[in-house]
């Protein structure tokens, strides 16, 4: 156990992205990971990110486990004609989560800065806490501009962020280069880029507020470099695209969590 984790609890979130393909797939794999997670549950919060279409299935299975559930991005207005959105305020009924400003969001479907700080001030006003995702492309990584633009990103996402929100506030830093590709950031690079966005947090939210947001790496992470993330003392957890779509995988990275963290793990960690 590494005692500087002792006090805080670590989140994991399982980003399903487009994924599975069908409603069973989806059950099967929230099923696979409900055992787990109920026995690191004193140590470690689970959250699972499935696709709109599976998350009132999945909200049924995760009743009453202590497992959160999320959506994967939310529109800021509350209704209306904005054909093919779902609005924050719709998934505050049955989420507690939502992701905003992930990569694939900014980079496939344009979204802004702009959008990104709208989305995140919407779902935290109906209740939801916000895992905001920011981070650098290769070239940026490569030219060592990663400060400047994670910097960028999260100012301009906190822009109309207050202080009291900021218990509901996560930032998951995720370079684009480890996302998806098998590269998982060097721990070190991932602990300098988390001071960066520790101080941001601080200048913009003071001190307390920011000691209330939790920061996770994201990126190619799995079960055999969680603990590596987890261990950095500014690090709280992982975002995780790819390995939350294994059930056992997902379980075993929960379980090297919460024995980082020094908490309980059973066999039922591995039950799928
Ligand atoms: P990955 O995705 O774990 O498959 O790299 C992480 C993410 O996109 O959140």
């Amino acid at each position: 156990m590494n005692a500087q984790r002792a006090g805080s609890r670590p989140l994991l979130a399982g980003n399903w992205k487009m994924n599975p393909a069908r409603a069973s797939e989806a059950a099967d794999l929230a099923r696979g990971v409900i055992g787990a997670a109920r026995a690191a549950s004193a140590t470690v919060d689970v959250a699972l990110l499935p696709p709109f279409p599976w998350l009132l299935g999945v909200a049924e299975l995760l009743h009453e486990t202590g497992v959160g559930l999320g959506a994967q991005d939310c529109f800021w207005e509350p209704a209306g004609a904005y054909t093919g959105e779902v609005s924050a305020a719709m998934l505050s009924g049955w989420c507690q989560w939502v992701l905003t400003g992930h990569s694939e969001r900014r980079q496939i479907f344009g979204e802004s800065d702009e959008w990104v700080s709208k989305k995140t001030k919407a779902a935290i006003g109906v209740g939801l806490s916000v895992i905001l995702c920011v981070g650098e492309l290769d070239d940026q990584f490569e030219a060592g501009r990663t400060d400047e633009v994670v910097s960028g990103q999260l100012q301009a996402a906190l822009e109309y962020m207050s202080p009291g929100d900021s218990g509901r506030l996560v930032i998951a830093y995720e370079p684009i280069w480890a996302i998806g590709t098998g590269k998982n950031a060097d721990p070190e690079h991932a602990y300098r880029t988390m001071r960066v966005i520790r101080r941001v947090l601080d200048e913009s939210l003071g001190d307390e507020a920011s000691s209330r947001v939790r920061i996770l790496y994201g990126g190619s992470a799995n079960s055999g470099n969680v603990g590596s993330y987890v261990e950095l003392p500014l690090c709280d957890g992982c975002l995780v695209g790819g390995a939350s779509l294994k059930a056992h995988e997902f379980a075993r990275m929960i379980e090297v969590v919460a024995e980082v963290y020094g908490g309980p793990t059973t066999e039922e960690a591995t039950t799928s």
